[in-house]
């Protein structure tokens, strides 16, 4: 009953020629939006011109970050309305690499997330462990804090609106993907969480899925588990044929 989401989070890769010409590419052979919901998250200077591109498709064009504020003196920075001004539907928020350089913190995300949902963006929130929090077996105490940070204050209904990714910092770009089982786990701990914080229904109904070292190989084991509704996808999903292998994965 959740539609599976994935995502392709370019981070600083493409130059806006390199991002159109792999949107002309994709674009006509993107699955049904009514099956999948396939979106990729570009660097802000291609924003305008892949949400152009993908005008009338299936292809979903979303942002790797934004600022909490409508405007103001916040140099480098764009805001939730600058991104609805130019159609873009999905943001990451909270992601591991700017949590880790880019001092993002639980307040930070919480605020974004509030914002996002404002303005009417889908927010990808992001929530992992460091592999010393998961040697030290803190992980759960970890997510658990994270999403009940992300998502204070929020109600039922903008819960729903939530797309959870996680992502175990040790897997991203490392070649050392969790094994499916303990993705799932994870995942499920998530959905215990919500299910604390939310009534069963909503807690039910928000998407959570898996991100660190997904490809072409794992990508089946991964979607195959329970609690895992897509995936967020790095270095995978900078070729064309490989990101339309990954949607093509969802069954
Ligand atoms: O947002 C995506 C993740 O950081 C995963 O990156 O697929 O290159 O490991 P990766």
């Amino acid at each position: 009953m959740r539609k599976p989401i994935i995502a392709g989070n370019w981070k600083m890769y493409k130059t806006v020629d390199e991002a159109k010409r792999f949107a002309e590419e994709v674009k006509e052979r993107i699955p049904s939006a009514e099956a999948i919901d396939s979106v990729i998250c570009v660097p802000a200077i291609a924003l305008d011109s892949l949400v152009k591109e993908a005008a009338g498709t299936d292809l979903k064009i979303g942002a790797q970050t934004m600022h909490w504020e409508k405007e103001g003196a916040y140099t480098g920075e764009i805001s939730p309305s600058q991104l609805n001004a130019l159609g873009v539907e999905y943001v990451i928020i909270g992601h591991s690499e700017r949590r880790a350089m880019f001092g993002e913190t639980d307040e930070t995300v919480n605020k974004k997330v509030k914002a996002a949902i404002r303005h009417s963006l889908h927010p990808i929130v992001c929530v992992g462990e460091s592999i010393e929090v998961r040697k030290g077996g803190q992980t759960t105490a970890v997510v658990r804090s994270e999403i009940e940070k992300a998502f204070h204050g929020l109600g039922e209904e903008e819960a729903s609106r939530i797309v959870v990714a996680y992502e175990p910092i040790w897997a991203i770009g490392t070649g050392e993907s969790a094994t499916p089982e303990d993705a799932d786990n994870v995942c499920e701990t998530i959905r215990n969480v919500l299910s604390e914080l939310y009534s069963e229904t909503t807690a039910n109904s928000i998407r959570i899925q898996y991100g660190g070292s997904v490809n072409e190989k794992n990508i089946d084991s991964i979607l195959a588990m329970p609690h895992i509704d897509g995936a967020l996808v790095g270095g995978a999903s900078l070729d064309p044929e490989s990101f339309l292998n990954l949607l093509g994965a969802v069954k």
